[in-house]
């Protein structure tokens, strides 16, 4: 489903835990932690994002946290996502690290708590991390909790022992990885899906599909990636360090692609992945 008409920067969208996500969100992934953090979250608010992605793993929670508390920026103006590193797998495990993360943002509440990867030492292990976020948002943790890297078998041996529906499942999303499957059955289970790597990291940024659909609309490859992940519907949480990329990332909400251009950037599945692992390979 395509962004509903109208949608903004300052658009949100509804999760199936009741909190509302904004479609576009500033992502942090290899963002050196310190100065260079600080400052790409400060562009990221001041061009009018008001989500940021960050993750245990990415050492940089501290920054984004003193970064989004100078804005000045109400607390619940800005969404903020951070993750559970797979070698926190386990229930007493997660509970640790879902508090630490909590302390080293600083910001009170977690918005989204996501099991970052479901490489666990047993399928048992990443059920009791989801216990734990289940406990987590239960605490006041984390307001909304969901996974990250799950495959269509995770998702469901997830449900086969849980009530509780990932508000999000965060994929890597671009035309090369395309993955209709995945998309519908998070359709079907009123599950957000969420892209990284929407920008490939810029490694195909100069392919003769993406630069001719950007040339039709006189934009940037980048900002056309990131539109036609929009055209699925999913969130976008592109990663800049630079204030006029960050910028150009945000420009997305004045043009759409045409069902042919979709069409035409859908048919460039088939890889390769940007991420190391590949989730359909994690027993
Ligand atoms: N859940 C997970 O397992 C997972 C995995 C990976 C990523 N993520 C999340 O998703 C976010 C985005 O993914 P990503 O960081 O892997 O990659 P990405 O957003 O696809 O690409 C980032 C790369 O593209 C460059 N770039 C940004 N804007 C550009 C533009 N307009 N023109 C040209 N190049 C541009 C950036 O360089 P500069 O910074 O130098 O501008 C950086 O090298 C991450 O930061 C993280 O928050 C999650």
């Amino acid at each position: 489903m395509p962004l509903p008409a109208g949608t903004s920067i300052a658009s949100r969208v509804r999760l199936n835990q009741g909190l509302e996500i904004p479609w576009l969100g500033l992502g942090v992934f290899q963002t050196e932690p310190g100065a260079v953090t600080r400052h790409a979250v400060t562009y990221a608010l001041e061009a009018g994002y008001r989500a940021v992605d960050t993750a245990a793993m990415y050492r940089n929670e501290v920054d984004v946290g003193d970064a989004i508390r100078a804005s000045g920026l109400p607390r619940d103006e800005v969404f903020v996502t951070t993750k559970l590193w797979y070698t926190d797998h386990g229930y007493e495990s997660a509970l640790t690290a879902g508090r630490a993360s909590q302390d080293r943002l600083g910001l009170g509440p977690i918005d989204l708590y996501l099991i970052h990867w479901p490489r666990a030492n047993s399928p048992q292990d990443r059920l009791d991390s989801w216990k734990a976020l289940i406990e987590l948002q239960r605490q006041g943790v984390c307001r909304s909790i969901g996974v990250s890297n799950y495959s269509v078998r995770h998702l469901a041996e997830l449900q086969a022992h849980s009530d509780v529906v990932p508000a999000v499942d965060q994929v890597e999303f671009h035309p090369f990885v395309y993955n209709p499957e995945l998309l519908r059955y998070c359709e079907t289970h009123g599950i957000h899906l969420e892209a990284w790597s929407p920008l490939t990291r810029g490694r195909h940024l100069d392919d003769p599909t993406i630069a001719a659909v950007a040339a039709a609309h006189h934009r940037t490859p980048a900002q056309v990636l990131l539109r036609w992940g929009f055209e699925h519907g999913v969130i976008e949480i592109p990663k800049s360090i630079h204030r006029e990329r960050i910028r150009e990332n945000a420009q997305l909400f004045d043009f759409a692609l045409t069902p042919p251009e979709v069409a035409a950037m859908d048919a460039l599945r088939g890889g390769p992945r940007v991420g190391m692992w590949n989730p359909a390979d994690i027993p």
